[in-house]
């Protein structure tokens, strides 16, 4: 039987007005301070239609940031801006979670003033915008093993700051070549101390914080993005089924609001996931798969997902499940407005008139 991916969806104790989810995705908008304004809140308003928005990746902290004008949760002024967003989405009847991105090595000392930091002094193959113009990727600061327990306490604080400017909750980045997908990856993390070596070591550390944040906040306000085997930002994993599932074993337990399953096509590794978490598995694709409202239908009539998350389409189409449920035709995105600027390319495109 095919399941109505437009009723609401019951999602631990947020009522969802149905299954379609707006995948995180930077912009490059904040404001001063890297805090989010009043342009930024009316972007996700006009959003939410979606069931569930996870916002653009955001920093647990100053050096957790690796691209210009990312939003944070580690200041006042930030939690500020974050209480627009909450309440311009609430208003309208959404409902939003931050993603707290820790970019690891992904990130430049033009961009924060410091030297990255990452599970081991490899750098990524790559280059990263900086501001001016492109710059290689550095070697990062491989992080000792007494300076983890401060990165956990970052999460833990930026996650209590995003409850404190009335979101719903957070959406753990482990996915994507980030900080947490460092630890996971065997090439990206060669340490030798209890966080590395093997598939449940190479786990630890992402268990570690999603325990630490749920203890804080609560598991029912905490879900997790991961991205098994996917290449992006030079991650090569291998063992990506033992590492997966050491992950996933390791966080079963605690409750958590939703796994979040970003897919390459081809691969299959989302379901053997599902077998292991317990609760509410979110799919969406890479950049590469199809992420279209069949798609959508056919991962939740197959069981694969409980929700399906799309990102470019809602980036153009601001009335994107209002789109989905009539058949109208989508926006195209426009590639030269999507990082940074103002209200161009971000609040200006249109709906579907009335
Ligand atoms: C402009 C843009 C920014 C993105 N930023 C993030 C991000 O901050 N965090 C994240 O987990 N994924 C990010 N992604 C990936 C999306 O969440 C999503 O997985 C990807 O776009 C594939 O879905 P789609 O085909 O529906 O766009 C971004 C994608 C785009 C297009």
């Amino acid at each position: 039987m095919s399941i109505d991916l437009f009723a609401p969806f019951r999602l631990g104790d947020l009522e969802l007005k149905n299954r379609f989810v707006m995948a995180p995705m930077t912009r490059n908008r904040a404001g001063e301070g890297t805090a989010p304004t009043a342009l930024n809140a009316e972007y996700y308003a006009q959003r939410a239609g979606a069931g569930l928005i996870i916002t653009e990746g955001t920093q647990p902290s100053a050096v957790g940031q690796g691209y210009p004008n990312t939003p944070g949760l580690h200041t006042e002024d930030q939690v500020a801006g974050w209480r627009l967003v909450a309440d311009a989405v609430h208003a309208v009847g959404g409902v939003v979670v931050a993603q707290l991105m820790h970019t690891g090595r992904i990130g430049h000392e033009k961009i924060t003033g410091q030297q990255p930091v990452a599970p081991s002094a490899i750098a990524a193959a790559g280059q990263v915008f900086t501001g001016a113009g492109m710059d290689d990727l550095p070697t990062p600061r491989a992080l000792a093993t007494d300076e983890l327990p401060g990165v956990v306490a970052e999460f833990v604080d930026a996650a209590r700051r995003a409850v404190e400017a009335g979101l719903d909750g957070v959406e753990l980045h482990a996915a994507n070549g980030y900080l947490l997908h460092q630890f996971l990856g065997d090439t990206s993390n060669a340490r030798t101390d209890a966080y590395g070596g093997s598939p449940e070591n190479r786990a630890r550390f992402v268990v570690e914080v999603a325990t630490a944040v749920a203890a804080a906040i609560g598991a029912g306000r905490v879900g997790i993005r991961v991205s098994p085997g996917h290449a992006f930002n030079d991650m090569t994993e291998t063992e990506v089924e033992a590492t997966y599932e050491a992950l996933v074993t390791g966080l079963a337990p605690l409750g958590l609001l939703y796994l979040h399953i970003a897919e390459d096509p081809g691969t299959t590794y989302g379901e053997a996931l599902r077998t292991l978490f317990p609760g509410v598995v979110i799919i969406s694709t890479g950049f590469q798969g199809a992420s279209d409202l069949e798609t959508a239908q056919s991962v939740v009539d197959s069981d694969r997902g409980d929700l399906f998350a799309v990102g470019r389409g809602f980036l153009a189409n601001p009335d994107l499940v209002e789109r989905f449920r009539v058949g109208a035709p989508l926006n195209a995105v426009d590639q030269a407005t999507t990082y940074g600027g103002g209200a161009e390319g971000y609040t200006d495109y249109s709906r579907l008139s009335a």
